[in-house]
């Protein structure tokens, strides 16, 4: 990673551990980690399966099983990965800045197993089940030992027996308005803000970024697609796996010196 202007400028910012920092991350940063991301052409999961059937309540209610199933596949996909150099510089971050405040796009709780706390996820986590119905909560453990996506059946609320659907956010559906609350109090406070490994697109974190900018933060993107810099003072090119360990061994060498 060149280490240019813009990037002094952050690395100088980054030097006090009273910055406060916010850090936004979407699927790309899992990509390392083998989780599909959703609009990378080619490979993403938008590519190959239609948001509106798998990623939305009116899909589920037509086709729970289809659904059930696909989300019984990510998460297995999850289960069976492991969180990757990007994750692991975040969660060692959140030690050294005690004001740092992660939110998280991602459902795949990577982020937890690399060590970090107190993560806003504010799409949910697909290693929750709660039913359709009344929002009872359920438990993957459920499943029979030896399921396989062609035997597998979504499973039942023991309460009341309406459908398990998973605990993250669809289409059309609201963000908890806690997640908000806190979110909204970290940007207006933010000093530095990191969006990385998300596309941008989808609201409301697409607009973080802009709110961060305007209540003054210095801003980053970390993304190998050139699209994604947006308005960012500072867009570093490459794979979250591979730019934060650079920048954090940067921050590093710059503490040491001072
Ligand atoms: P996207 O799939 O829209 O964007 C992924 C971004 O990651 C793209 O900009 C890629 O260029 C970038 N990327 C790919 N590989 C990377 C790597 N190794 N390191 C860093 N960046 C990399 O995913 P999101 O922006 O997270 O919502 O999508 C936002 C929401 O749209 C998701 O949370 C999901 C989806 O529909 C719901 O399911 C509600």
């Amino acid at each position: 990673m060149s280490l240019d202007s813009g990037c002094d400028n952050l690395l100088e910012r980054l030097r006090d551990p009273a910055t406060k920092l916010v850090v936004l991350t979407g699927a790309g940063i899992s990509a390392e980690s083998g989780i599909p991301t959703f609009r990378d052409p080619g490979e993403g999961l938008w590519a190959q399966y239609d948001p509106q059937e798998l990623a939305s309540a009116e899909g589920f209610r037509k086709n729970p099983k289809l659904v059930f199933q696909w989300y019984a596949w990510r998460r297995a996909k999850v289960m069976a990965a492991q969180a990757n150099q990007g994750h692991m510089v975040l969660a060692r971050w959140a030690q050294r800045f005690p004001a740092m405040t992660l939110v998280t796009q991602n459902v795949d709780g990577l982020h937890t197993r690399a060590g970090s706390s107190q993560i806003i996820e504010m799409h949910g986590s697909i290693h929750i089940l709660r039913c359709f119905d009344r929002g009872h909560e359920g438990s993957w453990d459920d499943l029979p030992s030896q399921w396989t996506l062609e035997n597998l059946e979504p499973l039942r609320c023991q309460i009341c027996g309406s459908w398990m659907r998973p605990g993250v956010v669809w289409f059309g559906e609201s963000i908890a308005s806690s997640d908000m609350e806190q979110i909204g109090e970290a940007l207006a406070n933010c000093e530095v803000f990191l969006a990385i490994g998300t596309s941008g697109v989808v609201y409301p974190a697409a607009g973080f970024l802009a709110e961060a900018r305007r209540q003054g933060a210095f801003t980053v993107v970390i993304n190998p697609d050139s699209a994604a810099r947006g308005t960012s003072h500072l867009f570093l090119k490459g794979k979250a796996a591979e730019v934060l360990p650079g920048l954090d061994a940067a921050l590093e060498v710059r503490i040491s010196k001072k």
